[in-house]
């Protein structure tokens, strides 16, 4: 959560500080700030509200500088308020910091600070960071840092401006992401990859427990006992214009209709068109190492769980290899039973969700073998997994997740298989015809797309209900929890996702005349099962909206509405299912006048526990 942006350079500082904020603000939205040293004199200006109100402040007093951090803030520790927005600073307004994180013993930190006589001027976990630098300081803010850093537990990145040092940002990592990216004369300080790609792709990430001192020209890193470490740059391939809307009216509308061309990103040298092999160059697993695996566990959070439900099916019906499905959160505090013939599969979008972490954390200290599916490439799961196989949807911005997701599933899917082969339950014919559905996936997708207008139709007519209730069963029971969740997220509908055949359990009591009911009726051995429960919501008034590929007339009959989706074979019919529920989600939301990509309490990642 929250977003850092720096600039460093021979330019004004807050015009790039600003556009940087601007594409961090998935990160959270409650207040803003920036801090700029002009002269070598510091100035503050911070917020409550988005990063337009804090445009709107500087246009009525700017304040200038080449060298500044912003922040955009979502709140954990202190409510959203102009003096617990960030920068914050010490007793002598000489250091300003900024920090996404936590500072987990504050108030320890706090009080002993307050009885030293520092006054404190927000609520906040991060402010004592700021007296704990003036604390240390002895001449040397990175000195400074350092010490206070040994002093302090918990997360953070930290990016710090001082009048002691005026010509350098200071910046720290542990836990929380931290990118320096390298332009010609100028460098940028970013939470994330996607923010400064429109200045550079010459990055380094942070590791944990690295600090370092940037100049216009220079970078030096050093761990915390400040022993100077050496890091390569890197070249991030993503291009710039990803991370654009290009001329769509949010992002989560693009973000939607690139999953085809995604999807083939995802494909895209995993499967030798010749002789249809798997090749996942970063699996760092052997033959023989995925033979004596005899058990899988799946750990994510949110969307990313539910893509992990898929794998759950899909890894039991091809490899033949038991499968369950943990969050996170509970997973790495329930002390879980498993051993090195387990693998660990995290599944996150962004390679930094605090307890798919910690769950990677938990599993490698219990011996399992840990891979991850990532779509942010060097993110932390990514890095701290024994092996990682990137989604390559390209940056996704929108705070729900759509194109991060079906990627996810494409990559399941082709695990699936390669496990199904080595385990001796997939033969070559069998996988060649599996993978050749997989290639024609992108294409049907595209014509999934064209049902825009009639959902979008439909939402019109759905939009002003107050609850919705999704049922699917098999693999159509994960696309239902996700089409629930979607439109929770944006468009704040209360909404369930159901097994179909539990809705007779209890959640039946809810069906009146005023009750949507989204059906994923896709074709398989459970569709005339699936009949029957349209039936049942029917016979209490329920509206039916179907999702489904086949034009039989038991679904034509009995649906209030239907939208088609193309015919796929079943284990990737979620992939097209899901699309109308996208949709559906984003112009209910749309029409309920919410802000789609960034719903409220809402950030993309979610790097506190
Ligand atoms: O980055 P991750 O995939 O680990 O994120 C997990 C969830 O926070 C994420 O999927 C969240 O549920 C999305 N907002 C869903 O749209």
């Amino acid at each position: 959560m929250c977003g850092i942006f720096g600039y460093i350079g021979e330019k004004e500082a807050i015009p790039f500080i600003l556009e940087g904020l601007k594409k961090l603000e998935y990160r959270g939205y409650d207040s803003a700030g920036v801090a700029t040293l002009e002269k070598g004199q510091l100035f503050v200006t911070k917020c409550l509200g988005k990063i337009q109100q804090l445009e709107e402040e500087l246009s009525q007093k700017p304040i200038g500088g080449q060298i500044g951090v912003g922040h955009t803030r979502w709140a954990t520790h202190g409510k959203p308020s102009q003096p617990n927005s960030h920068p914050h600073q010490d007793c002598t307004g000489k250091i300003a910091v900024v920090h996404n994180g936590i500072i987990e013993n504050y108030l320890e930190l706090r009080r002993e600070l307050a009885n030293k006589g520092h006054h404190f001027s927000s609520t906040t976990d991060t402010e004592v960071i700021a007296h704990l630098i003036e604390e240390n300081y002895d001449g040397d803010l990175l000195q400074a840092l350092a010490k206070s850093l040994k002093q302090a537990r918990g997360a953070y990145a930290l990016a710090i401006i001082s009048e002691h040092t005026p010509n350098s940002i200071i910046i720290a990592r542990q836990g929380s992401p931290l990118i320096v990216g390298f332009g010609a004369e100028e460098s940028f300080i970013s939470s994330d990859i996607a923010a400064m790609l429109k200045y550079t792709n010459k990055i380094i990430q942070l590791e944990n427990g690295q600090i370092g001192r940037l100049t216009p020209k220079t970078f030096k890193l050093f761990d915390l006992e400040l022993t100077p470490i050496k890091k390569r740059k890197e070249l991030v391939s993503w291009d710039p214009q990803s991370a654009e809307k290009s001329g769509f009216a949010h992002f989560m509308l693009k973000e939607i209709h690139e999953q085809p061309s995604a999807i083939r990103n995802t494909i895209e040298g995993r499967i030798k068109a010749q002789d249809h092999i798997i090749h996942f160059d970063e699996l760092n697993l052997t033959d023989k190492e995925i033979c004596r695996i005899n058990r899988i566990v799946f750990t994510a959070c949110g969307t990313s769980w539910h893509a992990a439900l898929i794998g759950e099916y899909l890894f039991e019906q091809f490899a033949k290899i038991p499968a369950e499905v943990e969050y996170a959160a509970e997973f790495r505090y329930r002390e879980p039973i498993i051993d090195d013939k387990t693998l660990v599969i995290a599944i996150t979008q962004s390679g930094e969700t605090a307890d798919t972490l910690g769950a990677v954390w938990e599993a490698k200290v219990q011996g399992a073998k840990v891979i991850s599916i990532c779509n942010v490439v060097g993110s932390s799961i990514a890095r701290e997994s024994h092996g990682v196989v990137y989604t390559n949807a390209g940056p996704e911005i929108g705070v729900a997740s759509t194109k991060a997701f079906t990627t996810q599933l494409a990559i399941v899917y082709l695990l699936a298989i390669l496990f199904g082969k080595r385990h001796g339950f997939i033969n070559e014919q069998q996988s060649i015809g599996l993978i050749n559905d997989l290639i024609e996936l992108p294409g049907k997708l595209e014509q999934t797309l064209q049902v825009e207008k009639e959902v979008e139709r439909i939402a019109e007519k759905l939009h002003k209900a107050n609850n919705a209730l999704y049922l699917g069963r098999g693999k159509g029971f994960p696309i239902a929890l996700e089409g629930a969740l979607k439109l929770k997220e944006v468009s704040y509908v209360h909404a369930e996702g159901y097994p179909a055949a539990e809705m007779k359990h209890g959640p039946i009591a809810l069906i009146d005349h005023k009750m949507p009911v989204i059906v994923l009726a896709l074709a398989g051995r459970r569709y005339e099962k699936i009949l029957g429960n349209i039936e049942e919501v029917k016979a209490r008034g329920g509206i039916v909206i179907a999702i489904a590929s086949d034009k039989e007339p038991a679904i034509m009959e009995k649906a209030d509405e239907i939208i088609f989706i193309p015919k796929t074979s079943e284990s990737l019919s979620p992939i097209l299912a899901v699309v109308p529920l996208q949709l559906l989600a984003y112009y209910i939301a749309l029409k309920r006048g919410c802000h789609v990509d960034q719903p409220r309490n809402l950030a993309k990642s979610v790097t506190v526990e």
